[in-house]
């Protein structure tokens, strides 16, 4: 695969790395991140919902919103098929992954009763697309749930690549994940946040919402970085409502 593919399928070799996903789950910004989201899930409303996950990636989250919403369709969506492939190793049913864009998402419009997202919209070209998309398949009072890097990715994504190198250098010791692993592992994380596309303020989140139809809920901070000069918002967290 060369550069030039990486650039459309983000993430394309982090798939093959279970191992390192493992230690990821367990991570307290990510154990944050996955209770909001699943408190967020077992409060939808409507019996039987059609929940869909967009970049789902390995399906982390996707195996634990189907076990907190056993009446729920849960649909798995993410643009590269060797992470879908990963997340069918895991678990996911093949039947509920679709390998597409965020912004063409496939499903019926007025369809879903919630969307959610982690860790996504920071990558994305074109967020406003998402939003779009999200309005027209999400049914009339059905909920979108973000979580994504903030305005500080350029500022302290150091911070965030050491808080990641601690975690997974424990690791290797421990003997569950490789050196070469936690190598790659680290480099692309590097290189995919360095070229983020759009790392947006809680309050850019809030317009991009406002203006696509939905209503902000909930807005909170699901990491926070120590930084040199104190702690700083990372990942932000928002629930939106469409009207
Ligand atoms: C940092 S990973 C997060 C994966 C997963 N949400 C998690 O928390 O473990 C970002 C995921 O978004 C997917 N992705 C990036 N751009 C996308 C797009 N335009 N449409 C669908 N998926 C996309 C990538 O393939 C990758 O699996």
């Amino acid at each position: 695969m060369n550069h030039a593919d990486e650039d459309v399928k983000p993430f394309s070799r982090q798939g093959l790395y279970q191992a390192v996903y493992d230690i990821i789950e367990e991570l307290p910004f990510y154990r944050a991140a996955t209770a909001l989201h699943m408190q967020w899930i077992r409060s939808i409303a409507s019996r039987r919902p059609l929940v869909i996950e967009a970049g789902g990636g390995t399906g982390l989250m996707n195996t634990e919103a189907r076990r907190v919403r056993r009446d729920a369709d849960v649909y798995l969506l993410d643009i590269n098929p060797a992470m879908a492939e990963q997340a069918e190793r895991q678990g996911v049913p093949r039947g509920k992954i679709v390998v597409a864009d965020v912004a063409e998402m496939c499903v019926r419009s007025r369809s879903a009763d919630h969307i959610f997202s982690h860790s996504v919209v920071w990558a994305l070209p074109l967020p406003d697309m998402f939003f779009a998309e999200a309005q027209r398949v999400l049914k009339s009072g059905g909920g979108l749930a973000v979580s994504t890097v903030g305005e500080n990715l350029h500022a302290y994504r150091q911070c965030f690549i050491s808080y990641l190198d601690k975690y997974l250098s424990a690791a290797v010791e421990r003997g569950v994940v490789s050196p070469e692993q936690k190598r790659i592992f680290i480099e692309q994380n590097e290189r995919v946040t360095e070229a983020a596309k759009s790392p947006l303020s809680s309050e850019q989140l809030r317009e991009l919402g406002e203006r696509d139809g939905f209503d902000v809920e909930v807005v909170t901070d699901c990491y926070v970085v120590d930084t040199l000069e104190g702690p700083r918002p990372y990942y932000h967290q928002i629930l939106y409502r469409k009207r």
